[in-house]
């Protein structure tokens, strides 16, 4: 057990006086697909390990007591009162409300919950709050809910309660990642297949630029937007088209006159990465790395330049990995708007290739980036307390 699961379970014990069940959520990383998951994509994520431990018991009353051990805050609320809030609160309220809203029988508990998971980082600590409770509630309360359900669960509290309105990949690797593998999610139909990534020679690489990525600003609801008005405009010349899957970009290309800029960009972007992560996942299938990687760069390119969710920073820290043929491939993760970079970069120069990027990041913008080796682990599971 790490020290971190150790902690949590003291914390629990010290403030509750029992023993708990003990859940770890992790995080997830997404090497391909980026912002398609809601316009009917395929996206290819994984859980880490990094993440979220979860002490929690019953506690045979109607009340919910949740302590947040990063932000050493409490929340304690009637099951009968269970509405929106503010910040961490509207996860751990938000998966309670739609698991009541699907008649779960819920009753009062006691949670202790915090991790190793940098928020904010676009590692998607969210979901794995939202999932990693769900998750614990079916165990503890032997609910019976499906995974698939709960990931679904999960992504309705995040539109509900913190009001973002993200696809559903995020709370898929949660529930469903392996060890080892990544997904490869069609996010049309969830069918998923598990590939195994075999990499002996090259290690994936995150860079925390730290500049906050927080989707709750507006952006990414804009972006969710911009792609909706502009599938609508599309299926105006394209009857047949049911979704962005049925567009190519050349037929994009062909009404760029009749579609406003930054929504023509957008449906550029969305008709070109769903078309990328399709090959992307073939060159993986045949182990092609490097082709791979000329993807991922690409990918880079395109939220950057089409659909506008890069900043200075992200940029910056993907043209230094670019310098060094040893990265095979680099690229902003995630919503964007800060958050990490993830790299795949050939494991005999990991040390000095990263030492560079971020001795330059520091000189360029003043702040210490982070570097985080990932390994790939299970989705959200119990763990012996
Ligand atoms: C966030 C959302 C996901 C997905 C990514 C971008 O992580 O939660 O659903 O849209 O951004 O790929």
């Amino acid at each position: 057990m790490t020290g971190s699961a150790r902690q949590i379970i003291a914390a629990f014990k010290e403030m509750f006086h029992t023993k708990p069940a003990t859940f770890f959520s992790p995080g997830r990383i997404n090497l391909i697909g980026e912002h398609i998951d809601y316009n009917d994509g395929f996206v290819m994520p994984a859980a880490i390990d990094k993440g979220i431990w979860f002490a929690i018991a019953a506690n045979n009353t109607d009340r919910v007591h949740v302590y947040s051990a990063d932000e050493k805050e409490h929340l304690d609320i009637s099951l009968q009162e269970i509405k929106k809030a503010d910040g961490w609160k509207n996860y751990i309220l938000g998966i309670i409300y739609e698991l009541q809203q699907r008649n779960a029988d819920i009753h009062g508990f006691d949670a202790v919950f915090g991790g190793n998971l940098p928020i904010g980082a676009g590692l998607s600590s969210s979901a794995a709050v939202e999932c990693g409770l769900g998750f614990a509630l079916n165990a503890v309360f032997g609910l019976d809910i499906l995974r698939i359900d709960i990931a679904l669960a999960g992504q309705k509290a995040e539109h509900n309660f913190p009001g973002v309105k993200c696809g559903i990949m995020d709370q898929f690797a949660n529930m469903m990642g392996k060890k080892d593998h990544v997904l490869l999610l069609d996010c049309d139909s969830l069918e998923y297949e598990l590939l195994p990534l075999k990499l002996t020679d090259h290690s994936i690489i995150l860079i925390n630029s730290k500049v906050h990525h927080a989707l709750t600003g507006g952006g990414y609801n804009e972006r969710r937007q911009q792609c909706e008005e502009g599938l609508h405009l599309l299926q105006k010349k394209y009857p047949s088209a049911k979704t962005f899957r049925d567009i190519t970009p050349e037929q994009v290309l062909a009404v760029k006159e009749n579609i406003p800029i930054d929504v023509y960009n957008r449906c550029l972007y969305a008709t070109q990465e769903i078309q990328r992560t399709q090959l992307a996942a073939q060159l993986l299938k045949q182990n092609k790395l490097k082709e791979f990687g000329d993807l991922m760069f690409a990918t880079h390119e395109g939220l950057s330049k089409l659909y506008d969710v890069s900043c200075e920073e992200l940029d910056f820290l993907v043209d230094e990995a670019k310098r060094f043929k040893e990265v095979i491939g680099a690229r902003l993760m995630g919503g964007g708007f800060g958050g990490c970079t993830i790299n795949i970069i050939e494991n005999n120069l990991l040390e000095k290739i990263t030492s560079s990027i971020t001795e330059n990041y520091k000189t360029k913008f003043g702040i210490d980036a982070e570097i985080y080796l990932m390994h790939l682990e299970d989705g959200t599971h119990e763990i012996c307390g």
